[in-house]
């Protein structure tokens, strides 16, 4: 879903604190984090989105990952919707109240779903496609089949379609690791990260799936945000580059280190609003 402003934390008590995926490792460097955070901001803004914040809340040290907590959405009739995330995991489940009320508060409708014992977690699993009301949908590791099925039928009254994916590689624990949308045509993918069956649908649908290569990926490197023409990301090789310039984009380049040892990316860092 196109948008101009983007959501973003600050990462005031970001830490490492467990191993949710398997590329985190302690210790970060909170200074160098913030230093990279404020980089991430200043390209949104030179890209000309907008940056909206949410404040930072102590002991929620992984709140600055806020493409998790809840999904957005827009529907004609009802405006500005959010869906609220079941995290997996107890420390994370604890951001999501903030999250809601932060969007109920600036007049989102807030559609909560019954979602005792499944798992969804907004945007790390949930991807629109470009220009259409279609949802692709991971599963597996963050997200359970029966959390993105409740999902789906709440979609239907919005006419949002939505496809399950399922991930099978736990180094891509959320689609947004292993998928990204550039257009309505094309986007990146890791094949290695899909079930059969799920490889089957994308390649269906999309006219044009750029494909990377396992170290490529590893590297979160389609983690990465459109915005207008330009591909934010934190890693961009020869062969990467060719393949955003063959769709019209520019890669532009930042440095996160300090949050890929939590196992975020780009995108993980924001939603769109
Ligand atoms: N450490 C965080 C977690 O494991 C990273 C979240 C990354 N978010 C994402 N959308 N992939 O929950």
């Amino acid at each position: 879903m196109a948008s101009q402003t983007v959501l973003l934390c600050p990462p005031t008590y970001f830490e490492v604190r467990d191993r949710k995926n398997p590329y985190m490792r302690a210790p970060i460097d909170r200074a160098k984090a913030h230093e990279q955070w404020k980089a991430v901001c200043d390209v949104y803004q030179k890209a000309g989105l907008h940056v909206a914040l949410i404040p930072a809340v102590k002991d929620l040290e992984d709140m600055v990952f806020a493409a998790n907590q809840v999904f957005v959405g827009i529907d004609e009739k009802l405006g500005k919707f959010i869906v609220p995330s079941e995290m997996r995991y107890p420390s994370r489940q604890r951001e999501v109240p903030y999250y809601v009320d932060w969007f109920a508060d600036r007049g989102y409708k807030v559609i909560g779903l019954d979602l005792r014992g499944e798992f969804l977690e907004g945007h790390g699993d949930l991807l629109w496609h470009p220009g259409r009301k279609h949802v692709w949908a991971g599963y597996g590791f963050r997200s359970s089949i029966g959390g993105v099925k409740r999902f789906a039928s709440a979609m239907k009254e919005f006419r949002v379609s939505v496809t399950p994916l399922r991930l099978t590689d736990e180094h891509f624990y959320h689609l947004d690791t292993c998928l990204s949308p550039l257009s309505a045509d094309a986007a990146i993918l890791y094949p290695g990260a899909f079930s059969a069956e799920a490889l089957d649908c994308l390649r269906r649908d999309w006219p044009r799936l750029h494909e990377l290569t396992r170290d490529q990926a590893l590297k979160l490197t389609c983690n990465g945000v459109v915005a207008g023409n330009s591909y934010i990301t934190s890693h961009v090789s020869d062969g990467f580059k060719r393949i955003l310039e063959s769709e019209g984009l520019c890669p532009v380049v930042v440095d996160i280190s300090e949050f890929e040892k939590s196992g975020g990316g780009v995108f993980c860092m924001k939603n769109f609003i």
